[in-house]
């Protein structure tokens, strides 16, 4: 199985980023803990990010031709992309919605998030653990990880 990560805009800076809000982990570490994880479960991990909205429809688009699972953080996008919400809708295989800080403890722009109605389920607020954690339940709901 593969799965694809997707993060949106201005996750490329983590680590620079607010690190209060969003931890002292950069990107090129969640990629590697995401590839570690993929390793560790048995599945074909990717990870990748934009800051372009078009790019990430592409993308989702790409994931719904060939039915491969997503975990995405679709950072501000979610809480106003309808356009997203929409291609997220069209995904044919599972979807994990994942959010490094808890955005309901936030400002109240946060609290809605227009992808979670179409998510198979979300994680919010676990740092870039709630990563390798959307992973292993996509490996185990496929029946690749051993539980
Ligand atoms: C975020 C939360 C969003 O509100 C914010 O715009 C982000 C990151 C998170 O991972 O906590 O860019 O998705």
């Amino acid at each position: 199985m593969k799965v694809l990560v997707l993060n949106g805009p201005n996750l490329g800076r983590l680590g620079t980023r607010e690190p209060l809000v969003y931890g002292s982990s950069t990107h090129a570490e969640l990629v590697e803990q995401c590839l570690r994880a993929g390793h560790e479960l048995g599945i074909e991990v990717e990870v990748r990010q934009t800051d372009y909205e078009g790019e990430m429809l592409h993308w989702l688009h790409e994931a719904a031709d060939s039915s491969v699972p997503v975990v995405l953080n679709a950072g501000a996008w979610t809480h106003y992309s309808i356009a997203v919400r929409d291609a997220c809708a069209a995904l044919t295989a599972p979807l994990v919605e994942v959010h490094i800080s808890n955005v309901h403890t936030r400002e109240e722009f946060r609290h809605h998030s227009h992808i979670s109605a179409v998510a198979d389920g979300v994680i919010v607020g676990l740092g870039v653990a709630g990563y390798p954690l959307a992973l292993r339940w996509l490996a185990e709901k496929d029946g690749t990880a051993e539980k």
